[in-house]
């Protein structure tokens, strides 16, 4: 560095803390060595937030927020604006690339038991980023005015309907009118704009500060800090420059390759990322013959849809699709395993981590489909087995004794039998046969979940390793 650079960098530490923040947060800050595949979604995340926050301003430049201007205001940053297209499908595409990478990070904390202590608010603050990317989204397909916004808008808002006694008014309150309209699209404007987005910005700061408070997991689940060599520094660690900085660029060059052959040569994914109906003007007395959100949502929809309504209500599926998200908050707290990573934790849970992914996608598919007998049942079934995942989760991450799995082996099958019973009277006779057939799934899983580690060695985990394993 020239003497002038370094006096310039004096000047500025003298009045803020800069080399300070780059040693403790960058070139100083020790992580462990380890880190494989799974560990190139953070900074990629980091990189998708800053993307959609750029490519947000360049079509807020353009876009109108009034319901009789928005739609062609989009076309025309399509068509006019230059480069206006490439802007406009770089965030579109964007939004489900930030979901793709999140649920792959997500996946990540699962896999190495990232939530566990002492990392319990580095989750959490993960979840909150996650809800409060999911209004982010929400909010912004409502944005182009297309049918789907409009539609998709007037489903999930009349949800708040549902809630007893203040739902009307409050659907009305959150719509600023008593149908989706001009009011709702400005409301949503500002909020996806500015509001979400600096929420979004608060929360990423304090997912990795808490992040460095306490340092990184690693695949192996061990703690770097425990073993320090005589200079107090991790023996299993490296400072996160240049290592990591360098490796995170290699992850960000070969992500950014892909983005850009999915936003050149299909950047509606087959309908996936951009749906054909919301090419159509939004029309209020019109509705598509199949309103559907996008993918990212659809795990959660499928849920929704697939708990029967009680005296007419939704709420009980507003409830349980509330409860698939609230859950996660109460992870550490659920999976009491003392063995962090999926490497060294019994066998039992690698199965039930995978049975959640395949359970996860097939309600994300099921969600996305007509809501016929077949495919609701099935939408049911997989609603059981998603929550079933936490539940036995609960009982099997701690020791416990051939009676008590037992005991929740009669209590779990009992309780999926008893939940049939007010769906199966009632119903017609190809409804009950499909009510009769499809219970074999979750019993299935109670088996293989509960009964297993009665009669194998399924629930034991092997020794963890003192260091990390390269
Ligand atoms: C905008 C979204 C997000 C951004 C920008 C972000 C960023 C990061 C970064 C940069 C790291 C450190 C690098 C790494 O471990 O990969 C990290 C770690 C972590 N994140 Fe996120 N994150 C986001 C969302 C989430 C969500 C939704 C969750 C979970 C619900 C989550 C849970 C975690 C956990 C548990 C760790 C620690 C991982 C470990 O040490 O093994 N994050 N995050």
């Amino acid at each position: 560095m020239t003497a002038k650079l370094q006096a310039l960098l004096g000047w500025v530490d003298a009045r803020y803390p800069l080399s300070k923040m780059w040693k403790e947060h960058l070139s100083e800050y020790y992580a462990p060595k380890n880190f494989n595949f799974w560990y190139y979604f953070g900074s990629l995340a980091l990189m998708v937030l800053v993307l959609q926050i750029v490519t947000g301003i360049f079509l807020t430049m353009n876009y109108k927020p009034d319901a009789t201007l928005a739609f062609a205001s989009v076309e025309g940053i399509m068509r006019d604006v230059n480069w206006g297209n490439l802007i406009r499908y770089m965030h579109s595409t964007g939004a489900s690339a930030f979901f793709i990478v999140v649920y792959l990070h997500m996946y990540r904390g699962l896999m190495y038991g990232s939530f566990k202590k002492p990392r319990e608010l580095i989750w959490i603050l993960g979840v909150f980023i996650y809800v409060a990317l999911m209004a982010e989204a929400f909010m912004g397909y409502l944005l182009p005015w297309g049918q789907m916004s409009y539609w998709g808008a007037q489903v999930i808002v009349n949800l708040f309907g549902a809630v007893p006694y203040i739902g009307n008014d409050l659907a009305v309150w959150i719509r600023g009118d008593f149908v989706v309209s001009d009011a709702t699209l400005n409301r949503f404007f500002a909020f996806h704009v500015i509001a979400v987005p600096l929420i979004l910005l608060v929360l990423v700061v304090m997912h990795i500060i808490a992040l460095h408070e306490v340092g990184s997991n690693n695949p192996d689940g061990v703690e770097i800090k425990k073993k320090k060599g005589a200079d107090g520094k991790p023996l299993d660690g490296i400072p996160f420059h240049p290592y990591y900085t360098v490796k995170d660029i290699v992850g960000v060059v070969v992500f950014l390759i892909g983005f850009c052959v999915i936003v050149f040569f299909a950047p509606e994914g087959g309908g996936i990322f951009l749906e054909g109906d919301n090419f159509i003007p939004a029309d209020p007395l019109k509705t598509p013959e199949h309103i559907k959100p996008l993918w990212y949502f659809t795990p959660f929809y499928a849920i929704l849809r697939a708990i029967p309504p009680m005296f007419s209500s939704q709420f009980p599926g507003v409830i349980a699709m509330g409860a698939a998200i609230v859950v996660l908050f109460f992870l550490p707290w659920i999976d009491r395993h003392a063995v962090k990573s999926i490497r060294y934790r019994e066998p039992l849970y690698t199965m039930a981590l995978m049975l959640f992914i395949i359970t996860f996608v097939m309600l994300a598919w099921l969600g996305m489909q007509p809501a016929l007998p077949h495919l609701s049942e099935l939408a049911f079934r997989f609603s059981e087995l998603y929550f079933a995942f936490f539940g036995i989760l609960a009982i099997y991450s701690q020791v416990r004794n051939k009676n008590i799995y037992m005991f929740w082996l009669v209590a779990l099958t009992v309780l999926i039998v008893a939940m049939d019973i007010p769906r199966y009277v009632g119903a017609n006779a190809d409804k009950q046969a499909l009510i009769r057939y499809s219970i074999f799934i979750p019993l299935f899983y109670l088996a293989a979940t509960l009964w297993l580690p009665m009669v194998t060695k399924w629930n034991q985990s092997k020794t963890v390793p003192d260091r990390v394993t390269t």
